[in-house]
């Protein structure tokens, strides 16, 4: 028997309490009792040469450190396999999901993906010139007022783009779009995006969600523009929805359009019952604007008007999606409290 032996043994009880999963008594005094495994060890030691005890003595002291530790380790989780208490009802992994506006999002996207459009992404920081000036609103006009918008501080300012701003509308992915593809159409693309705006009151928030479309080719019609409203509302909202136009003005469509859907608690009809509906009162929700592009957008964008003309629309995310779940938050800021309370009802 030397030193080699005891080192092996010493090693081979190392791996051996790994595997053990007796509970903590039954190890004490297995490995570290009287008659313990150790001290069978330690009776080695008196065959061994005078040098070799002094390194076994050290390698043996080591070993009981170590048993010692696992074997405090163990008592303090104070269960082994023999103590599981297998009736405590086990806990569940919470299982999330995605938030509400992304899965509007996404279904929005695959919606207009399905008739043929292209979901692209532009900065949500962007130039000046893209989200006002290439859509026809001049510099002084008073329609940027309604966009109140987020400047960021910027040392100088560009020659032609102008300063950066949080995008206000997602109405600068048009431009964009147009020059992304050299002036050249066909061009139908859904831009989905953040958008800023200074408001913040129960039913606005400073950051917000649009998604854009915008159809460029020959002979693009209001029709079209129609046909496509339609599409989506009953994708989204159901076989019976409706959508309408009304005129109104923007800057970077002629002729404008507001956009209504039908309502999806009375069925487009306003009335429950012989009751008025109480979710919109009229049969139909505002959802956002449209029309045909102005020809100084297409231009702004290398496109020649007299031989393409096209129709945009831009409607918030969340208006959209809350009015198909028939619900008329007290409180948009609900969607981004973060309150899993509300969040697991989507
Ligand atoms: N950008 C407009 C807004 O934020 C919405 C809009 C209106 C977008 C008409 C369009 C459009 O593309 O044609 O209020």
């Amino acid at each position: 028997m030397g030193i080699q032996d005891i080192k092996h043994q010493a090693d081979q009880l190392l791996s051996l309490i790994e595997q053990d999963d007796s509970d903590y008594a039954t190890l004490q005094s297995v490995y570290l009792g009287r008659n313990g495994r150790l001290n069978q060890l330690m009776q080695l030691l008196p065959s061994l040469s005078p040098e070799e005890k002094r390194e076994a003595g050290i390698i043996l002291n080591q070993t009981r450190a170590i048993l010692s530790q696992k074997i405090e380790e163990r008592r303090q989780l104070g269960s082994t396999t023999q103590e599981y208490d297998l009736t405590i009802p086990g806990k569940k992994p919470k299982v999330g999901h995605l938030h509400p506006i992304s899965q509007a999002m996404n279904e929005i996207t695959r919606i207009f993906e399905r008739i043929g459009f292209m979901r692209v992404r532009y900065p949500e920081a962007d130039w000046e010139w893209f989200a006002f000036d290439a859509l026809n609103m001049p510099k002084d006009h008073p329609a940027r007022d309604e966009w109140e918008t987020f400047w960021i501080d910027t040392e100088t300012k560009h020659p032609e783009l102008g300063g950066i701003v949080l995008t206000p509308h997602t109405s600068n992915g048009q431009v964009r779009e147009m020059q992304r593809l050299q002036g050249k159409p066909p061009i139908r693309m859904i831009n989905i995006a953040r958008c800023y705006r200074r408001q913040a009151d129960v039913t606005h928030t400073e950051m917000f969600h649009q998604f854009e479309g915008l159809v460029v080719d020959k002979g693009i019609t209001i029709q079209h523009l129609k046909g496509t409203i339609d599409h989506f509302a009953q994708q989204f909202y159901g076989p019976n929805a409706k959508s309408r136009i009304r005129p109104f003005h923007f800057m970077f469509t002629e002729p404008s359009f507001e956009v209504d859907f039908s309502c999806t608690v009375c069925n487009g009809t306003g009335k429950i019952g012989a009751d008025k509906c109480r979710f919109c009162k009229s049969g139909w929700h505002e959802v956002g604007g449209a029309g045909m592009v102005h020809p100084n957008v297409l231009k702004a964008g290398g496109i020649d008007p007299a031989e393409y003309t096209g129709f945009a629309f831009g409607w918030g995310i969340e208006r959209t999606y809350t009015l198909r779940q028939g619900l008329k938050l007290d409180d948009i800021r609900l969607l981004y409290s973060n309150d899993l309370r509300f969040l697991e009802q989507f």
